[in-house]
């Protein structure tokens, strides 16, 4: 009997909505359409350091187009090429590489499916190096990767986000209060960005865009003025004021993204409450951004995009991730990718189209 093909997927960093739409596709079309084995790594680069893995049937794929997360579980610490081992309150790093790229060996995998953002397209790009034949899709709700317009996830973070805003603004007016949203997006703008447009914020801050906080002021106080008794602000983690630096919750120095953002909002609220009086009120939406089901765009990206990683390894395409490109499906060399973050350029016309309607960027 012919030996089947075998592939593995693995899905690492930050979960987000369109994991398992993904994963659902890329085992579906495999299985179905090219006769191949598909197995799941589990817990990202940890599962292929440490050999956990477990063959995908159709059946375990069926049903999971809506669900959260992702059934094969991530991690945002393993990187085989520097490896976080603990020695009690000790940190070392060790290259694991060779073991992870020996159980690929050992499981017979023609290729690997990496569904991941930069920093687990960069391993992928690495482990490409060394002779893995991988294939990239890219996944974030920060939507921040190179060679792509779009990346699952963000769509559906967008909507979440769109939705916390939409419910600060009734109480925001009612309080006549400024309300302040903080959102993901690591150092890149763009959840904020969209967000903040389709939500209506008065003020919009990017890290792309640093800010001053008495411009800030001087817009609540203005529309108070006007009669506008409320205003709301939305504010990327990343964010910062000019010539000052973003908030580091933490720092991970097991991660490769080993700056953890977050409370850049706080400051920003008992800054604009001391310049102009008016009560100011935070909300950080978080990890509320990647839970839970994907948006119908995102569950047909995850889709177009899983199917057609499956043709790029029957074409023997390796070396790249799907991405889309002024809507056309493109394949992007890996290399780009683990360059690094991808962020608004400051003439992006989004930006153009906010200000043309009145909204603050801080400057
Ligand atoms: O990259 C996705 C993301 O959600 C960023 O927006 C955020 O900065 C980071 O991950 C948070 O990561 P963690 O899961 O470690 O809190």
């Amino acid at each position: 009997m012919k030996k089947k093909k075998r592939i593995a997927i693995l899905t690492g960093g930050g979960d987000c909505p369109g994991i398992n739409a993904v994963i659902r596709a890329v085992t579906k079309k495999a299985i179905l359409e090219c006769d191949m084995e598909v197995i799941g790594i589990e817990d990202g680069y940890h599962g292929l350091v440490y050999n956990r893995h477990r063959k995908l049937h159709y059946n375990d794929v069926s049903g999971i187009l809506t669900l959260g997360g992702t059934i094969l579980g991530t991690s945002k610490t393993a990187n085989p090429y520097r490896y976080a081992v603990k020695k009690g309150k000790a940190l070392t790093f060790k290259d694991m590489s060779g073991c992870a790229i020996g159980n690929l060996e050992k499981l017979g995998i023609e290729c690997l499916v990496v569904i991941g953002g930069d920093g687990t397209q960069g391993i992928a790009h690495r482990l490409f190096r060394d002779g893995v034949p991988v294939i990239g899709i890219p996944k974030t709700i920060d939507n921040d990767l190179r060679g792509t317009d779009i990346t699952f996830g963000f769509d559906s973070a967008v909507y979440v986000a769109t939705e916390g805003i939409d419910r600060m603004h009734s109480t925001a007016e009612s309080h006549h209060r400024v309300m302040i949203i903080e959102v993901m997006g690591h150092t890149a703008g763009w959840i904020a960005l969209h967000a903040g447009i389709a939500g209506g914020g008065d003020i919009i801050l990017i890290p792309e865009i640093p800010y001053d906080i008495n411009i800030i002021g001087d817009r609540v106080k203005e529309r108070h003025k006007k009669g506008k008794r409320f205003s709301i602000a939305v504010i990327a983690e990343g964010a910062k004021p000019i010539g000052g630096e973003a908030v580091i919750q933490r720092i991970v120095k097991e991660s490769a993204d080993s700056i953890r953002l977050g409370g850049i909002g706080f400051v920003l609220g008992a800054q604009i409450e001391r310049l102009t009086g008016v009560e100011t009120r935070t909300v950080v939406m978080g990890h509320l951004l990647r839970g839970g089901s994907p948006t119908p765009f995102d569950r047909v990206l995850a889709t177009i995009l899983g199917t057609r990683a499956v043709d790029m390894i029957k074409n023997k395409e390796l070396g790249y991730m799907v991405g889309l490109k002024a809507n056309s499906l493109v394949n992007v060399s890996l290399g780009i990718v683990a360059k690094g973050p991808r962020i608004i350029p400051l003439n992006h016309p989004l930006i153009e189209s906010a200000r043309s309607v009145g909204t603050c960027f801080g400057n």
